[in-house]
């Protein structure tokens, strides 16, 4: 069986070094906010030259939190897509404000030249969502956000190492928000998420929301007090021992990137010219390939035949946001009110890529791919 994600090969490879950091971790005492955190969040910061970050317990805290931070709430509309995670959405409705969405484009992504037609008088936010691994049209997106006065808060939960033109994902926007779920481009071995931003003010504001709200950044500060919140806010932390994890890991993700993209370019070189739609790489931009997707109208029988062959795939995703019970409304229920989001979930699947699949499994799964394409 080709899986579609693995950890254990990594987990073989990393289990001494991992064994040693847990432990070294837990005796020096430390569950939470001890030196591994610390060292993560600093490193995390210089690795991609934001200048200021907070992590926090996943990324659907850190979307959540990002828009606390910038006083979004009830009353408010935020923008954003349909064909993403739950969690770009749930962490809309659970700051109490409405979402907006907006059609996609080839890429799969936001369609930055149908933004403005949804702005109304209550927008206060974009969420851009670099999905799959690719980076959304950002110039456009802050020109729009400049004029009409709107926080960009950018979903870079898929997207850890991307590029807009030069710059990474995450430091474009007001805030950038990033998981480390297992699965992720650096994946903890359990939950986590981290908030990036250029604001000094911001930072100290999420800082203080995702520990209930107390300052305690310095106790030397003069806002200082223990058991004391000077804002309403909440509990999200990453434990010391899965920071450990994360500081081990993180000085690979550029190797990993790299192996991602090796991988990728194997599968667009092999399966070029067939009925398959690949994926659009933005040339001015650089895709991590968090995930591979690409789109066939008769996706569930190659699905199925896949299966047969032992390879596992996945639909990232199945069902537009805007369809689903818990999010849809009056406006919403209109057939084809985004329709190349509807178009894309019916026939998008994503093929098995992760660092250390192997380059000759790549190639097995395109051969019998093509062989299937064939045959129907
Ligand atoms: C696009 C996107 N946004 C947000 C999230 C939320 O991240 P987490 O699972 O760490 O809460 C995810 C992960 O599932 C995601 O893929």
């Amino acid at each position: 069986m080709i899986q579609f994600w693995s950890f254990s090969n990594e987990y073989k490879n990393l289990r001494p070094k991992i064994l040693k950091s847990i432990d070294k971790s837990l005796k020096s005492g430390n569950i939470f906010f001890g030196k591994e955190l610390q060292k993560f969040e600093k490193k995390f910061i210089k690795y991609y030259n934001f200048k200021y970050g907070v992590s926090v317990g996943s990324g659907t805290d850190a979307i959540l939190i990002a828009l606390l931070g910038l006083g979004i709430g009830h009353g408010d509309e935020v923008i954003t897509v349909s064909n993403t995670a739950i969690p770009t959405v749930s962490a809309i409705k659970s700051c109490g404000s409405d979402v907006r969405f907006v059609d996609i484009n080839d890429n799969y992504l936001i369609d930055s030249n149908k933004i403005e037609k949804y702005i109304s008088k209550k927008t206060k936010a974009i969420i851009p969502v670099h999905l799959y691994g690719q980076a959304c049209d950002m110039d456009r997106i802050c020109n729009i956000a400049k004029r009409f006065k709107l926080k960009i808060i950018e979903d870079c939960a898929q997207a850890q190492g991307a590029k807009y033109k030069n710059r990474y994902v995450g430091s474009i926007g007001d805030a950038g928000c990033f998981s480390f779920y297992p699965t992720k481009i650096l994946g903890a071995y359990g939950d986590g998420g981290f908030i990036s931003t250029n604001s000094f003010q911001l930072y100290k504001k999420i800082k203080r929301i995702r520990f209930y709200g107390i300052e305690m950044s310095d106790p030397k500060n003069r806002y200082y007090k223990k058991y004391y919140a000077n804002e309403h806010g909440t509990n999200s932390r990453i434990s010391e021992m899965q920071a450990a994890i994360l500081n081990l890991k993180l000085p690979q993700v550029k190797l990993w990137i790299k192996q991602r993209r090796k991988l990728a370019k194997i599968y667009s070189q092999e399966l070029k010219g067939t009925s398959l739609q690949l994926p659009i790489e933005n040339v001015k931009c650089k895709h991590v390939f968090h995930l591979y997707v690409v789109y066939h109208s008769k996706r569930d029988k190659i699905v199925k035949k896949l299966k047969e062959n032992n390879i596992q795939t996945n639909i990232n995703y199945p069902f537009p946001i805007h369809k689903m019970k818990a999010y849809k409304n009056r406006i919403l229920k209109k057939s084809n009110y985004l329709p190349m989001t509807e178009k894309i979930a019916k026939g998008i699947f994503s093929l098995p890529l992760y660092p250390k699949l192997k380059e000759n499994k790549v190639l097995k799964i395109t051969k019998i791919l093509q062989k299937i394409l064939r045959s129907i």
